[in-house]
């Protein structure tokens, strides 16, 4: 069975996916990860990151690994390193480029072929597992979204002033809704779960309640 979770930055997609497999007993697939490391990789390598074709050969290049909660970059634990403000800002790089995008969407099929999963990211439902069998689309509101960042941000030792998390986020959110390939959107068959005043075991047990109930249909 495949599960997908896709939505907006911040809304709690990630630590709601990795428990819901957890109770499943589902693989988990953290798609952001993976373009995180691409750029990760490039930055690391001083690479123009606007030059696309030379993105798309370091993304063929590189080998990620997402192993449980770990994320190997050619055998190098970077859980920690692609999840700082400077990879976060350059991102679109990597997820703007089709090539880039190509190649990720073969490795996240690759990773479902022979297991229950639940991925989480912005195209799944849409364009890398139009055919699961249960879709859903988490939301928060913005300003809850960029507070849950800035709380992440400082927690890792980053203090990013609020107003630039916030503004930085929005960006985001129109670069991830407006790219030609791979947007933010909510597939038809998609149920649509808002995390807002819900507390994260409520919006897994939310989510656990819609996936049984599609195992039972
Ligand atoms: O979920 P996240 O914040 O770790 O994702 C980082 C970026 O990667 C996000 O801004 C958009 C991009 N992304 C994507 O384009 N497609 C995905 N399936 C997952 C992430």
């Amino acid at each position: 069975m495949i599960v997908t979770i896709d939505g907006p930055a911040g809304a709690g997609k990630s630590s709601a996916a990795r428990e819901l497999a957890r109770r499943l007993g589902f693989r988990f697939l953290d798609t952001g990860a993976m373009y995180r490391a691409v750029t990760l990789a490039g930055i690391e390598r001083g690479y123009d990151l606007p030059n696309g074709q030379r993105l798309a050969e370091l993304a063929r290049e590189i080998r990620v690994e997402l192993n449980g909660d770990r994320v190997l970059l050619d055998g190098r634990d970077v859980t920690t390193a692609i999840r700082k403000f400077d990879v976060t800002t350059a991102i679109h790089y990597a997820a703007d480029n089709p090539a880039v995008r190509q190649e990720l969407v073969a490795w996240q099929r690759a990773a479902a072929a022979n297991d229950d999963v639940v991925t989480e990211g912005r195209d799944q439902g849409t364009v890398v597992f139009p055919h699961a069998e249960c879709k859903i689309f988490l939301t928060a509101a913005e300003e809850e979204r960029a507070r849950r960042r800035h709380a992440d941000l400082l927690n890792r030792g980053e203090n990013i002033p609020f107003n630039e998390v916030l503004a930085n986020q929005r960006l985001r959110d129109h670069r991830d809704e407006s790219r030609p390939v791979g947007a933010l959107r909510k597939a038809a068959d998609a149920i649509e779960v808002s995390t807002d005043g819900l507390s994260p075991n409520e919006v897994v047990t939310r989510l656990e309640q819609i996936v049984r109930s599609k195992q039972n249909n």
